[in-house]
């Protein structure tokens, strides 16, 4: 999907700033070499350089790397299912962006090359159950429309019992994944989250520039009532699936 640094800081400036339970758990160490897979706009790679460490963030977005490259950060274009590193990292860290990523055993077994002997592996991303109102909303009006709520890749939101398995098999030991709701204030409502999040979705299953307000609309009157409080303010409903897992020596 087309990321825009600007827009996401506008709409989800909230992704890196709620990383920073993920980041302790990472807990990163000068002089360590680090890998941020999937570092978008470089937001909490940032704050791993600070740390000390010499981090590598790696991303498939062109905008957003180069947002990440203003801030100084070393940052590299790479399909996160198809990383290119053998034994050179002490830690690979990841924040918010697993889930998009269908090939999820790629993605472990990119990781555990990457990695040196005893290398940690620590993150979070969309847990089962993320945003299930907002993806049953969107679902039930596309399909009302005639759209297909399942033309497009999706995202992969695991239990912690399927990430546990696929990273098993990909040699990972000592494994603690588990689910953490999070609700999560939308400081730009749904409308602001459709059009970051769900620009891509909406031209994967087809629905032309003229239907996409009336498609926002509905989708905005279904959920106001779960999702929005009385004084106005939208709340998703995040789950995130956060873990650690180390490369034997
Ligand atoms: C997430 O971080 O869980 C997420 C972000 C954007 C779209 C869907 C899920």
């Amino acid at each position: 999907m087309g990321w825009n640094p600007q827009d996401y800081a506008e709409n989800a400036g909230f992704v890196p700033a709620l990383g920073n339970a993920a980041l302790m758990l990472l807990a990163p160490q000068p002089g360590e070499e680090i890998l941020d897979l999937g570092c978008g706009d470089g937001a909490l790679t940032a704050r791993i350089a600070e740390a000390g460490a010499h981090v590598l963030g790696v991303d498939p977005s062109a905008p957003m790397l180069e947002a990440a490259r203003k801030l100084g950060l070393r940052a590299e274009q790479a399909d996160g299912q198809k990383l290119p590193y053998g034994s050179r990292f002490d830690a690979v860290f990841s924040n918010a962006a697993l889930h998009w990523m269908p090939d999820q055993r790629a993605v472990a077994e990119g990781v555990f090359r990457a990695l040196k002997p005893g290398g940690r592996y620590v993150g979070e991303c969309g847990g089962h159950m993320n945003i299930a109102a907002i993806r049953t909303a969107l679902r039930a009006v596309l399909g009302r429309h005639g759209f297909s709520p399942d033309s497009g890749g999706g995202q992969t939101y695991l239990t912690p019992e399927a990430f546990t398995a696929i990273h098993e098999a990909a040699g990972f030991a000592d494994i603690e994944a588990r689910l953490i709701p999070r609700p999560t204030p939308l400081p730009t409502g749904i409308r602001g989250w459709l059009k970051t999040f769900r620009a891509g979705f909406l031209d994967e299953a087809g629905v032309p520039e003229a239907a996409r307000a009336i498609v926002i609309d509905e989708v905005e009157a279904l959920l106001a009532p779960s999702l929005r409080d009385s004084a106005g303010h939208w709340t998703a409903d995040y789950v995130r699936l956060r873990w650690t897992a180390r490369k034997p020596r």
